[in-house]
């Protein structure tokens, strides 16, 4: 232990650190001071946890603690007022944040460039926030506020943040001020008296038989309080959203199915005691050989990867019309196979929980998971307790895309708290987090698709192959929705598709934006793209005479009865498309279609509660999750929109106080199902405003608002003798275009939202999801060799940085949802949908290249981008 003494925010503080501690842990842990976020302590390469020490910009989780002695450091909290102020406000004037868990230290870095006397440009800005990821909000309207601030900075007046309006305006987003100065807290920055801090233990085999865990070394440590294992669940041990098959302990005597599955888990007086701790916990293994390719996994006598279920997690399969005879009658047929890659979510807030016990002997659970009543309901399971001993309540999470769907450390960090009676918190590193949440799964594709001599499709004939990891996760429900997407949004009369999702000892794949949708867009635009130069025409033209339309038939054989917007968005950039075209540039252009609500037969739910409080506000209860998307700014909205009332009248909550449950935040459905519950409960109390009574007469109030989509038809069946697969959909079409050089330069994207509930957040989802889906087209990775990641690191993972993004350019295209709220019908995942199909599609047109393998690392346009970059020696085994 070293004592050292630092200024900390104008104030001198003395600390006793230990070897190796960090300067994050010192601020978090010691001083309480949580603007400064742990994304990916120690690597330094995500720029949350951002301090100025001596003036310079540093990440704090690389900074040894004791190199701080007698300097100054500062953190958000030491920035004056009115500086606090001016930038609270230029973010939410320019919709600069989403989740805002990497928004504290970007605004440390901004406050930093911005005090410079240099007016900077905006590729300046880009590269002055290179040491920043953001997984939300693809740069775009980061630098919009910070040339806000700037010109703020040389005595410009900023605009004045948007707090009123309902349908269409651009309502800053809720908790957006406190959430840019790390005022707003995530789980990791909840404290409670007592609270005790928790670190698990992960198989460092993809399979092994587990023949002991001995743990105890680990209770022996001081500063240990409990140490659980599977011998210590009281309830059932095995979790899952569809299949039991994921337990939360791997026992004695068990095999573990992939590297991050948990053996233990450790309490301790403080996060260094408990990992300390976990490292002594003596597991004994007899390693086996994992099982890798889903292709061998499906075979017979492949070892059976789960104990719950053979390893053909899901076939799906249907098929309309004579395939074979109409690809034997097409004039042009093109066949080949497509493959896309695993990929990480990597959301910039680690997965975090928060248990602690109430006096009424219930446990108070803080979730970041997408679907806080599945949370309840499982760690319920695990415990062995009727679920209403639990209060659940959702902290808005920092990111999540699908991989906070499934249970990560909520049943874990409960048990503790049970076994302790104390309150327990439990946050997974960096490394824990990849090891344990599902990913995008790698697909393999293989299309046979025909088309007569004017480009019209006549059949697809299409074989999808997933690996889905060692459990099931939503992964047959992903190739359900892979196969359901397959022809995109082009009309074609007949179809054959089959779709298999297979277990292997891999790391678990299962929901993620897109929602295995994103990989067959790419293979069936790679189609489109040859069967156009077959024909001979470009490829604007032949998606033009292919689009769906109302009255035409999607692939799962429903008929389009509404609100199909393909073509608008295609008219969109159509200009755009042949001037770039006329102007010798490369040109890519795809389209894309995304279902909203799951659909498939399955019974949906948006369901609200407003409640009248003395203080003048109406809290409004939902029951989906929000993860940076705004969905508490929409539903507020929609509450205003309805009511009259001021949107800051309301105040959003998730909890479990009502039964809200509707599932998971998922297939962009919350605005579709949670909007409608609100306007649903919002017109019950506009009928007791229109008769007269104030706010202050309806004191304790509540209106209930519910509504339920029952009418969808599971795979292969109908009702009334149709097929509905979804409710609604969401269209776009997506305009790559290159510079000379082969790299990225802009991006048009046109997308049909319905009713765009407020325009500003509509564009930065899609700013956000094109961010996303550019990285998927060439940068983004993750391999694995033996079932481990090769790799941990953010920049070699491949997210892209603000200074590798081209310009975008977003056009909302409104075809109104009969059934979505005011119209709207979701935008969260469409995004990305196209984007890796158009940016082929520009490739091509550049260097020649038909690329059929994801992501595109061989190309101009990622050899321009200084990240995913892994060393070869790293690599030598893919998916
Ligand atoms: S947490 Fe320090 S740079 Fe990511
Ligand atoms: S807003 Fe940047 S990571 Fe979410």
């Amino acid at each position: 232990m070293k004592t050292i003494t630092f200024q900390l925010n104008g104030e001198e503080k003395r600390a006793e650190v230990h070897p190796g501690q960090s300067l994050l842990e010192v601020l978090r842990e010691t001083f309480k001071i949580t603007s400064p976020k742990d994304a990916c302590a120690p690597q330094g390469q995500c720029g949350c946890c951002l301090a100025l020490v001596d003036g310079r910009p540093k990440t704090s989780c690389s900074v040894p603690a004791d190199k701080v002695d007698g300097k100054t450091v500062l953190t958000l909290e030491g920035v004056s007022t009115e500086e606090r102020r001016l930038y609270a406000r230029a973010f939410q004037v320019a919709a600069g944040l989403q989740c805002g868990f990497c928004t504290p230290g970007l605004t440390l870095r901004i406050k930093w460039l911005t005090d410079q006397e240099r007016l900077l440009t905006r590729d300046e800005i880009a590269k002055g926030l290179d040491g920043h990821l953001c997984r939300c909000t693809g740069y775009v309207k980061i630098v919009d506020a910070v040339e806000l601030i700037q010109s703020a900075k040389r005595g410009q007046a900023l605009p004045a943040v948007v707090d009123s309006g309902g349908v269409g305006a651009r309502l800053a987003k809720y908790q957006g001020g406190e959430l840019a100065l790390g005022d707003r807290p995530f789980v990791a920055d909840i404290d409670a008296p007592g609270l005790l801090h928790a670190a698990v233990v992960l198989s460092p085999h993809a399979r092994a038989r587990v023949i002991r865990v001995d743990t105890s070394r680990a209770r022996a440590y001081p500063g240990v309080v409990a140490v659980a294992t599977a011998r210590d669940v009281p309830g059932d041990r095995w979790v899952g959203l569809i299949y039991k098959d994921w337990p939360c302990f791997v026992a004695e005597g068990e095999e573990v199915r992939a590297v991050g599955d948990v053996l233990a888990a450790v309490a301790a007086d403080s996060p260094r005691i408990a990992r300390e701790a976990a490292g002594l916990v003596d597991v004994e293994y007899e390693p086996l050989p994992p099982v890798l390719d889903p292709a061998e996994a499906i075979r017979p006598g492949a070892p059976r990867v789960n104990p719950k279920h053979d390893n053909v997690l899901s076939t799906t399969r249907f098929a309309r019309g004579d395939v074979e005879a109409a690809l034997a009658a097409s004039t042009h047929v093109v066949t080949g196979t497509w493959a896309t890659q695993r990929i990480e979510h990597l959301f910039l807030e680690p997965e975090a929980s928060l248990a602690v016990p109430l006096p009424d002997g219930r446990l108070h659970l803080y979730t970041q998971g997408q679907g806080i009543f599945d949370d309840r309901r499982q760690v319920a399971a695990v415990l062995g307790e009727p679920e209403d001993r639990l209060f659940v309540e959702l902290v808005p999470n920092g990111g999540a895309f699908g991989g906070k769907e499934d249970m990560s450390i909520q049943a874990q960090t409960a048990l503790l708290a049970r076994m302790t009676g104390r309150p327990v918190r439990l946050v997974l590193t960096r490394e824990q987090s990849i090891r344990m949440h599902p990913k995008r799964h790698p697909i393999t594709m293989s299309y046979a698709v025909g088309c007569d001599a004017e480009g019209r499709l006549t059949a697809a004939k299409v074989s999808l192959l997933g690996d889905s990891g060692a459990y099931a996760s939503v992964g047959g429900k992903v190739l359900e929705r892979a196969a359901g997407h397959a022809c995109g949004p082009y009309r074609v009369p007949a179809v054959q598709v089959e779709a298999i999702a297979a277990y292997t000892n891999n790391p678990p794949c299962g929901a993620m934006r897109g929602f295995g949708v994103n990989q067959t867009s790419f293979a069936i635009e790679g189609c489109i793209d040859l069967l156009a130069a077959k024909v001979g025409i470009d490829g604007w033209e032949m998606r033009f005479r292919n689009a769906l339309r109302v009255g035409d038939t999607f692939t799962t054989g429903q008929v389009l009865e509404k609100s199909v917007g393909l073509e608008k968005t295609l008219l969109a950039v159509k200009e755009a498309y042949y001037a770039a075209r006329g102007q010798g540039r490369a040109v890519g252009i795809a389209c894309g279609v995304k279902n909203s609500g799951i659909g498939n037969g399955a019974i949906e739910y948006g369901k609200c509660r407003l409640v009248v409080e003395a203080n003048g506000t109406v809290v409004l209860y939902a029951g989906f999750t929000e993860m940076g998307q705004g969905l508490l700014t929409i539903l507020t909205q929609c509450a205003a929109e309805v009511t009259g009332l001021p949107p800051r009248t309301f105040v959003p909550r998730i909890d479990g106080r009502f039964e809200l449950g509707a599932g998971q935040t998922t297939g962009s459905r919350a605005t579709l199902l949670g909007g409608r519950g609100a306007v649903d409960a919002a017109r019950k109390l506009r009928a007791d405003l229109d008769r007269g009574s104030s706010l202050a007469d309806l004191v304790g109030r509540e209106y209930a608002g519910e509504i339920v989509i029952d009418d969808t038809t599971a795979p292969g069946q109908t009702k009334n003798g149709k097929v509905k697969t979804h409710t609604s959909f969401g269209w776009a079409t997506q305009v790559v275009v290159l510079d000379g050089s082969g790299a990225l330069d802009r991006v048009i994207a046109a997308h049909d939202v319905g009713r765009a509930i407020n325009p500003q957040q509509c564009e930065a989802q899609i700013e956000g999801s094109v961010h996303m889906g550019l990285g998927y087209a060439l940068t983004e990775e993750l391999p694995c060799r033996d079932g481990m990641p090769v790799t941990f690191k953010l920049r070699e993972i491949g997210v892209l940085r603000a200074q590798h993004m081209p310009t975008v350019e977003v056009i909302l295209v409104e075809e109104p949802e009969p059934e979505g709220p005011f119209g709207a019908k979701g935008v969260g995942e469409i995004g990305l949908v196209p984007t890796a199909g158009a940016v082929a599609g520009a490739l091509h047109a550049f260097d020649g290249v038909r690329r059929m393998r994801l992501p595109m690392k061989d190309s101009p346009a990622a050899r321009a981008i200084n990240v995913g970059r892994i060393p070869d020696a790293e690599r030598d085994r893919w998916h």
